[in-house]
């Protein structure tokens, strides 16, 4: 299979775990990226099934409106049970790289709020230690070479994402060479350097389900 019909695959079956559950009020919180737009173009059939979605992204969000699907402010959603994004690595443990879209925070906030986070990605994007994709950080502009210097001492190369600006106005630095042996202890050690907005790793809120795109089907994870 191609690596299109495995993302095919895994967005079809985010669709199938939530479909039961869907109702006239649900919103439904959705991530960035090739896979998750995969799942938008599901939802796009489904728009009379469920009330509406919250976005990762301004790009996500203008897909969501094309397709006829309302996109609301997180802050006037009171309840969201379902979560469904990509992700850029992640293990066994269901722990995830993001943020290759520049995306990481806005990903973050909505996959802390959700009840249940669906990740969705083929199996190119596993392996057994995080860290061989680069660890996208958001970071206040005026902070960077601060926090370059404070990432150098945790022996990992950040590197500036030249013409790269969020969606919240900040910088992304890419950190390379980094061996995470312990994801839960460098995501929140990062995270308490001054100017950093969050970074993309995700482990203390793992992903609930993984679901992986495989030649032999869909696999999943978690529960
Ligand atoms: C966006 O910021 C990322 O976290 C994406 O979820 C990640 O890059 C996966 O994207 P693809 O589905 O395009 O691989």
């Amino acid at each position: 299979m191609s690596q299109d019909d495995l993302k095919q695959a895994v967005a079809q079956a985010a669709l199938d775990t939530i479909r039961p559950n869907m109702d006239s009020d649900m919103v439904i919180g959705i991530g960035t990226g090739s896979t998750a737009n995969r799942f938008i173009d599901l939802l796009g059939d489904l728009r009379t099934q469920f009330d509406g979605a919250v976005a990762s992204s301004e790009a996500s969000a203008q897909r969501l409106r094309e397709r006829g699907i309302p996109v609301y402010d997180l802050n006037s959603v009171s309840e969201l049970r379902f979560y469904v994004d990509g992700a850029d690595e992640f293990n066994e443990q269901r722990e995830l790289i993001k943020g290759g879209g520049g995306a990481l925070t806005r990903e973050k906030i909505v996959a802390a709020v959700a009840d249940q986070f669906l990740c969705i990605a083929d199996q190119s994007k596993r392996v057994s230690l995080l860290g061989a994709f680069p660890l996208p950080i958001e970071v206040i502009p005026m902070a960077r070479s601060y926090v370059a210097r404070e990432i150098v001492k945790l022996e990992g190369n950040p590197v500036y994402r030249q013409g790269v600006t969020t969606d919240n106005g900040n910088i992304i630095l890419d950190v390379h060479n980094l061996t995470i042996n312990n994801p839960i202890e460098l995501e929140r050690q990062i995270n308490q350097i001054t100017g950093v907005v969050t970074n993309g790793l995700f482990a203390q809120r793992p992903a609930d389900t993984m679901f992986v795109g495989t030649d032999q089907g869909v696999e999943t994870l978690g529960h």
